[in-house]
């Protein structure tokens, strides 16, 4: 259907009046989305974690352009989703610390909101509008965004404004006047950001705060480099004197005086990576979810796949499993590699007409009420390892039980990492593939881990392991054609991904139900399909 920005208020008068304002019956929506009870306890612990006399400014996703009249599916920006619930573009909330007089309601909260318009809704779909906002969100505070404008921001008693870097990207619609671009500009006048100002300094401060007692001196390294690459920064004198410390005690003396500016666009990351690490429970009911039927896709593949299938077919089975369980989109674009195509770790084209007989590389996470799954399995699309893809297997499969082992609440980020690495180096130099363990990053390229939630490479402080943290472990091993090695491990491409929980009693791997050793592998292969059957007329 074609319509949207150009043409649709001159098609709109020949539409019959009832299809507009059509009202939304409850069972028109899952019922297990977060509550609004859970998204407001988020917004209080939020406002417990911000300086004295401060403002949290959140804006929502700017509205991607595909082509033409057509936009890509919107997103939320998870931050403004994780605090609100809310899913509309063209909207802005503030939290303040303390309560504001806001048309005369004390209160620490407000959404400006993308207004009703009963033309659009019916044909972009149905809006909150601000009453929606604060009925059924449950936010104070809600008013349309042509007000924001017109909104006293009371900067002069405010100690600190905390926000995200704002986009440059956004389109400015010409008939919106209240747009995300318009915002964005409101914003930067009610708070004083010129043309130019820059706020390069803030995001090394934030570094050094959080990272100097951990790494204090590779930290100066990096200060040092930036300062070098960016006129911005050379002259900072807090950075200077920072490069210059001798020891780690002059330089905490030089992170105990770096001050927190009142404009402030990096200490929000701090306050949201360390909410945002550590799972409630409301998060992890929809997280297993996203994560098994993620699995099952895995699973409900490895029994179709046929070396004459295509790598977009896969695809397409994978992604048909989670529309099945009701997930509304991918976490991230699916990965679905054929033999070399497995070696490109982003591989994303999933063009090749026919796997034949090589491993398939498949990393694809269902999104299910916000929060995404990133699962990864390796399979020999005739359904048997060779001896060769078997050895490679075999040994990302020991590094990633290593990398289990070390999810333990308390131990470092790293500790997963460190220890499913040293197992692959080893292996590899046992294999012939490597002479020193030094060279093995060129072939296992990626780190082993990271964060899961809203956001696939999901917020968190990356310090020790916590209690409801969700962590990716994928070991992966990477020989492209044309490698140094003997030929016959050429186009060999293995990763292997699970979704673990750690907790105060152990870990759990939430993706178990994907089969994941050779021997089940090999024997969910030769399971039949419900897909056997499954033929479609050959298109000309
Ligand atoms: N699917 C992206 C990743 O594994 O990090
Ligand atoms: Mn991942
Ligand atoms: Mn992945």
């Amino acid at each position: 259907m074609k319509s949207m920005r150009h043409l649709w208020f001159l098609l709109l008068v020949s539409l019959p009046l009832g299809a507009m304002g059509q009202s939304t019956t409850p069972s028109d929506k899952p019922a297990d989305f977060l509550t609004k009870e859970f998204h407001r306890q988020r917004r209080e612990q939020l406002r417990q974690l911000l300086p004295a006399r401060s403002v949290a400014v959140f804006f929502s996703a700017p509205v991607r352009n595909r082509a033409n009249d057509v936009d890509f599916h919107y997103h939320q920006n998870p931050d403004f989703y994780y605090l609100t619930g809310y899913k509309e573009p063209n909207s802005v909330l503030l939290l303040f610390s303390e309560k504001q007089n806001i048309n005369g309601q004390a209160t620490t909260e407000v959404v400006f909101a993308q207004p009703r318009n009963p033309q659009a809704e019916s044909w972009t779909g149905k809006r909150l509008g601000a009453e929606g906002v604060k009925n059924q969100l449950g936010l104070a505070a809600a008013y349309p965004n042509t007000d924001f404008n017109a909104f006293k921001l009371d900067t002069a008693s405010l100690q600190q404004v905390l926000f995200f870097e704002l986009p440059h990207d956004v389109r400015n619609e010409e008939r919106d006047r209240s747009d995300l671009y318009d915002l964005l500009a409101q914003f930067k006048q009610k708070v004083g950001i010129t043309n130019g100002k820059s706020f390069a300094h803030q995001e090394l401060y934030n570094a050094i705060r959080q990272y100097d007692a951990r790494a204090g001196q590779q930290v100066q390294q990096e200060v040092k480099r930036q300062m070098e690459a960016d006129p911005a920064l050379a002259n900072n004198a807090n950075l200077k004197d920072y490069v210059a410390a001798k020891d780690a005690s002059a330089r905490a003396a030089v992170v105990a005086r770096i001050p927190k500016e009142k404009l402030d666009m990096s200490s929000l990351e701090e306050i949201m990576n360390q909410m945002r690490e550590t799972k409630t429970p409301e998060e992890l009911v929809l997280l297993r979810k996203a994560v098994a039927m993620s699995a099952i896709g895995q699973l409900e593949v490895m029994k179709a796949m046929q070396p004459g299938m295509s790598e977009m077919e896969v695809q397409g089975i994978h992604e048909y499993v989670y529309k099945k369980y009701g997930a509304e989109y991918e976490g991230y674009p699916s990965i679905v590699g054929a033999g070399n195509n497995g070696c490109i770790l982003h591989y994303t084209e999933n063009e090749r007409p026919k796997l034949n007989n090589d491993l398939v590389l498949m990393d694809l996470g269902a999104e299910y009420h916000g929060y995404t799954a990133d699962v990864t399995r390796t399979i020999p699309a005739n359904g048997k390892f060779t001896p060769e893809q078997k050895q490679i297997y075999e040994l990302v499969y020991v590094a990633q039980e290593a990398g289990f082992a070390q999810c333990k609440v308390g131990n470092d980020f790293q500790a997963p990492n460190q220890a499913a690495q040293k197992v692959m180096a080893d292996g590899l130099i046992k294999l012939g593939i490597i002479k020193t363990p030094e060279e093995a990053r060129k072939y296992t390229m990626h780190g082993v881990s990271h964060y899961l939630g809203l956001d696939v490479h999901d917020r968190g402080t990356y310090g020790p392991f916590k209690h409801n943290t969700v962590i990716t472990v994928e070991p992966g091993i990477y020989i492209p054609e044309g490698s140094p090695v003997d030929k016959k491990w050429w186009g060999i491409g293995v990763r292997i991904e699970d979704d673990v929980l750690i907790t105060n009693t152990g870990w759990e791997n939430l993706s178990k139900g994907a089969p994941r050793s050779v021997k089940d592998i090999e024997a969910t292969m030769a399971q039949p399909s419900a897909l056997d059957d499954f033929k479609l007329p050959v298109l000309k």
